[in-house]
């Protein structure tokens, strides 16, 4: 079938041929960008716009013009005190946040389900790293980060100098901010929150209350990731004078590129405008989608959807209802042949797939018919599929398992400047890691470079193999073998 655009997409050996023709298939995005490849926002031609600073069109990293009035009005539209346009994700902006809120060897209280730019920042400003976990949910992912333990962690290491955390999660779960950022200042230091995967929180009250409202000195936010925006965008958000603003500055001239793309800045200049002007009405329209699809899943048999009420309120504060996390339940299925059998059966593209659940993230920018065929798609699979004697749930996790932080025996930075040896995982015993071992879901570390290996961690981690479940970050792709620091 030579003129069959899907012969077309698997023939092309060229990048851009090959973004053609898939974007000409009927494929159907539950994953990021936002904007779900819709043309509903279009720009010009990429090339027609283009540009480098010339006259006219400001600077990023000195702005005085066109885009310092951009970021006064996102400023003005997330409610913060200024706001810095990125083009480097939210990663540049973590990284810079956490630079400029603590000297160089200070100490850094973090969630441990931290993105890795946190640790990046960890390494690179030869940071002290204090961890918070999360607590646990029944459903397998990490949960919430309980406020008592922000206090706890403050009281025991008082030389904490900022504290960073993540919410919403990937998962969509939100810790109490209000709560936390007030524990926080009462130690007179900020509150980082890395609000990636939350920038449509302030457009609806159907979703959890953004953190810039909550209190955080600093919020970071990847417009493309929920909103329809261009991958690469996100903003900085500083909202409080417990962070040095120069500080923020130099920080981002350094970790962003120095030739900033006008494209991206102009797709988020129309992303926060379309916003301002239709955010709220779109978000309404797109609350009405979930529920709807969210009423019918309480049919589906088998397999299970995620909800904040299937948990303890301890454990989820809130959940971001668009990120929707399908359990296999008892079809028998394992998560990668659910998310298999979604794209090749049905054509719908998930956003990533784990042991026992995939992911589909949605935004505004979703159609209607999309939800169908997802929901025809799922009721289908729910219906096909043999019930199996055990629920997969029964396999995840122990807390055991992953509540188990290894000792440090050095820093993160003075781990990655030493002399390494590669050890097969069981010899490595005794022995200070160089690279992170993640265990996804809940993407915690099992540990993290200038953490002690010891028998019961490579104990868990053959477990975690033996069960299915994805271990990620080490060089060898086989997971046999780790670098760990010369003796
Ligand atoms: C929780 C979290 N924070 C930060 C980032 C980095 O965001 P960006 O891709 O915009 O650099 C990600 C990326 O997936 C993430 O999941």
């Amino acid at each position: 079938m030579p003129n069959n655009i899907f012969y077309t997409l698997q023939k092309s050996s060229f990048l851009d041929q090959k973004l053609q023709a898939y974007a000409d298939t009927d494929y159907y995005p539950f994953h990021m960008p936002g904007h779900k490849r819709t043309d509903k926002l279009t720009l010009p031609n990429p090339y027609s716009i283009d540009i480098t600073e010339i006259d006219g069109f400001d600077n990023l990293h000195h702005t005085e013009g066109i885009l310092k009035d951009a970021q006064i009005r996102a400023a003005e539209l997330f409610g913060a005190k200024s706001t810095f346009y990125l083009i480097n994700g939210s990663t540049c902006g973590i990284l810079s946040a956490i630079s400029a809120a603590l000297p160089k060897g200070g100490a850094l209280l973090m969630s441990r389900n931290s993105h890795k730019a946190a640790y990046h920042a960890a390494y690179l400003r030869e940071l002290e790293t204090i961890y918070l976990l999360p607590s646990l949910t029944d459903f397998g992912i990490s949960g919430s980060i309980p406020p008592a333990h922000v206090k706890q962690a403050l009281e025991e290491f008082p030389q904490t100098g900022c504290v960073f955390l993540t919410s919403p999660t990937y998962d969509g779960i939100v810790s109490d901010i209000q709560a936390i950022a007030d524990i926080v200042h009462a130690h007179g230091i900020p509150l980082i929150v890395d609000e990636a995967h939350g920038a449509h929180f302030m457009f609806s009250k159907n979703f959890p209350t953004p953190a810039l409202r909550c209190g955080a000195d600093v919020v970071i936010q990847s417009l493309h990731k929920t909103l329809p925006c261009l991958t690469q965008t996100a903003l900085l958000h500083v909202n409080s004078k417990r962070i040095d603003m120069n500080l923020v500055k130099r920080f981002l001239s350094i970790y962003q590129t120095s030739s900033p793309s006008y494209l991206l800045m102009a797709s988020m200049e129309k992303c926060i405008r379309f916003m301002r002007e239709e955010g709220p009405g779109q978000m309404a329209e797109f609350t009405q989608m979930l529920r709807q699809f969210y009423k019918k899943a309480q049919n589906l048999r088998r397999l299970k959807i995620f909800t904040k009420d299937s948990c303890a309120p301890s454990d989820c504060f809130d959940h971001d209802f668009s990120k929707i996390l399908i359990s296999v339940g008892n079809t028998g299925l394992t998560g990668k042949e659910l998310y298999d059998s979604l794209l090749q059966a049905y054509h719908l593209q998930m956003e990533m797939s784990s042991g026992h659940y995939v992911t589909a993230l949605t935004s505004m920018m979703d159609r209607d018919m999309g939800f169908q065929r997802f929901w025809a798609a799922l009721e289908s699979i729910d219906h096909k599929n043999r019930s199996s004697d055990s629920d997969s749930s029964d396999q995840l996790l122990t807390t055991e398992m992953i509540y188990q932080i290894p000792k440090p025996g050095m820093s993160i930075s003075m781990a990655m400047e030493q002399h390494t040896e590669l050890l097969s995982l069981k010899a490595s015993t005794g022995h200070i890691s160089q690279e992170y071992i993640y265990l996804y879901p809940p993407g915690i570390p099992l540990v993290a470079p200038g953490e002690i290996m010891t028998g019961k961690l490579v104990h868990t981690i053959s477990l975690c193999q033996k069960q299915g479940l994805s271990i990620e970050g080490l060089n060898d792709i086989e997971n046999q073998k780790i670098k760990v620091v010369k003796m």
